[in-house]
């Protein structure tokens, strides 16, 4: 499999060349900021709006931005151009640069910024056909704490271990639950669920990634005159809904057929969440003028 192309601090390298520097805060800590997004047709979709969430990411956590989002936009298309035809996923992360072996991160001054170009691995066709099973879980990321609240930060670890445990369970993606028991978010997405034609997403609170995807189902629900909501969402009105879907950049719209074990309406995906996906679709049609 092609190791794509990587840019660092604007100089693009063969993915399988691409090295930072071990004493990288990045690597050693996590204390970096993070983005991923990917090609439709090899056009970025949603490029601007993610680059903006990387900006206001890195300034929550004092990470100053190297260069303009300008640059980092042309940056992004240089390191795109290199790797030529074909779907891609990009991950773009500005990390607070090297410095002494100490956790103050004043002592870092020279931010490293990393793009990443990787052939694009989507979720098999199945799972949109059939849906996934999901499991909740506790988790306390470094987002969920006050000081790195709204951050996309790469510090995953409690993310991974969420999705190990989900898969032990024989689930695709864990839900983590706040201090009150209500359902944030996905490991690496966003919930919502259906209930008597009405859709429902858990509100903007410390612990949930506002998520591009979910936005742009937000406006798609609104263009289809489908009511929506922003409130709590518990396990119980999982449970009971009559559909369930998570979104992110990679799954776009990915139905939700069991929770936990039970299972969540009808065991199928829904038709508001095949109409909910086809009008992401139509979205990404228009920003990027590929059909798909
Ligand atoms: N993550 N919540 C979390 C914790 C996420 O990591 C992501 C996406 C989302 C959905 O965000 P968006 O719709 O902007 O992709 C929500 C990316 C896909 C990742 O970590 O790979």
């Amino acid at each position: 499999m092609s190791a794509g192309k990587v840019s660092i601090d604007g100089r693009v390298v063969d993915g399988g060349e691409a090295r930072v520097s071990v004493f990288d805060r990045g690597f050693l800590y996590g204390d970096s900021v993070f983005e991923v997004f990917r090609t439709y047709g090899g056009v970025p979709f949603a490029q601007r709006e993610h680059l903006e969430r990387l900006e206001r990411s890195a300034d929550r956590l004092m990470i100053p931005m190297p260069v303009s989002l300008e640059t980092l936009s042309s940056e992004v298309g240089a390191t795109l151009d290199a790797a030529g035809e074909g779907e891609w996923y990009v991950r773009v992360v500005i990390t607070r640069g090297t410095g002494p072996l100490t956790y103050d991160p004043s002592t870092a001054t020279e931010p490293l910024r990393v793009i990443i170009a990787a052939p694009v691995s989507v979720p098999p066709a199945d799972q949109y056909e059939r849906g996934i099973a999901v499991t909740l879980l506790h988790a306390s990321r470094p987002t969920d704490d006050e000081r790195a609240s709204g951050a996309k930060a790469s510090n995953y670890l409690a993310n991974l271990l969420a999705v190990y445990e989900a898969k032990q369970k024989g689930a695709q993606e864990a839900l983590v639950l706040g201090r009150q028991g209500q359902i944030l978010e996905g490991a690496s997405s966003n919930l919502f669920i259906v209930k008597d034609g009405k859709v429902r997403t858990p509100e903007a609170q410390p612990g949930i990634l506002i998520g591009i995807t979910r936005a742009t189902v937000l406006t798609a629900a609104g263009a289809e005159g489908i009511e929506v909501e922003e409130a709590e969402v518990t396990p119980e009105s999982l449970y009971g809904a009559d559909e369930a879907f998570i979104t992110s950049s990679i799954r776009e719209v990915m139905p939700v057929v069991r929770a936990d074990g039970r299972t969540i309406g009808s065991g199928a995906p829904g038709p508001v969440t095949k109409r909910l996906h086809r009008g992401y679709l139509r979205a990404v049609a228009e920003a990027t003028g590929v059909g798909v």
